[in-house]
């Protein structure tokens, strides 16, 4: 369900079948990830309205995943799954949590308070680039 969700999310932008496919794989939560990372749900009322997964080695977090529910866009569930990654990521002693981001994400990434650095090849598209960006968890 969480791996279906991710993919609907995902097509929101508008991708074509031979780019959804190639995705496949990133867009998929395998059991044995529920103990190898840290996965957060949001749901109301027994329904599933999106899903953050997050991995931590020594001070950096890496946002895996975050999808909302299409129909949900813009109802603050973002919002709180990004706001439950940096907590999660703080109290596993995280200082930074690094977001290679879909570029029609990054905005909201922003106004999250993460900042740009560069760019990250794509685990799934060969030569293409995403927006890296870097959200500071700790106030010097
Ligand atoms: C990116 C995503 C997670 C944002 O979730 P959301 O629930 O729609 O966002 P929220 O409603 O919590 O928005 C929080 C703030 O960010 C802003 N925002 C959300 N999406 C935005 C976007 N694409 N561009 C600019 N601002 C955006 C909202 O307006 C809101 O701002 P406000 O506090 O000033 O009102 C969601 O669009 C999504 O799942 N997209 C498809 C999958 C995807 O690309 N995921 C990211 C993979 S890296």
């Amino acid at each position: 369900m969480l791996s279906a969700l991710c993919r609907r999310s995902k097509a929101v932008w508008g991708y074509d079948n031979d780019f959804m496919k190639a995705c496949h794989s990133e867009l998929t939560i395998e059991p044995c990830e529920l103990r190898s990372s840290s996965i957060a749900v949001a749901e109301e009322n027994g329904s599933i309205l999106g899903v953050a997964q997050i991995k931590v080695i020594g001070s950096e977090a890496d946002l895996l995943k975050l999808f909302v529910e299409p129909t949900m866009l813009r109802c603050g569930v973002g919002m709180k799954l990004f706001h439950w990654a940096t907590s999660e990521a703080t109290a596993m002693g995280a200082d930074r949590m690094v977001i290679e981001a879909d570029p029609d994400a990054a905005p909201f990434y922003r106004r999250m308070g993460a900042k740009d650095c560069g760019l990250a090849p794509s685990g799934s598209i060969p030569g293409r680039a995403l927006p890296k960006l870097v959200k500071e968890l700790r106030s010097i």
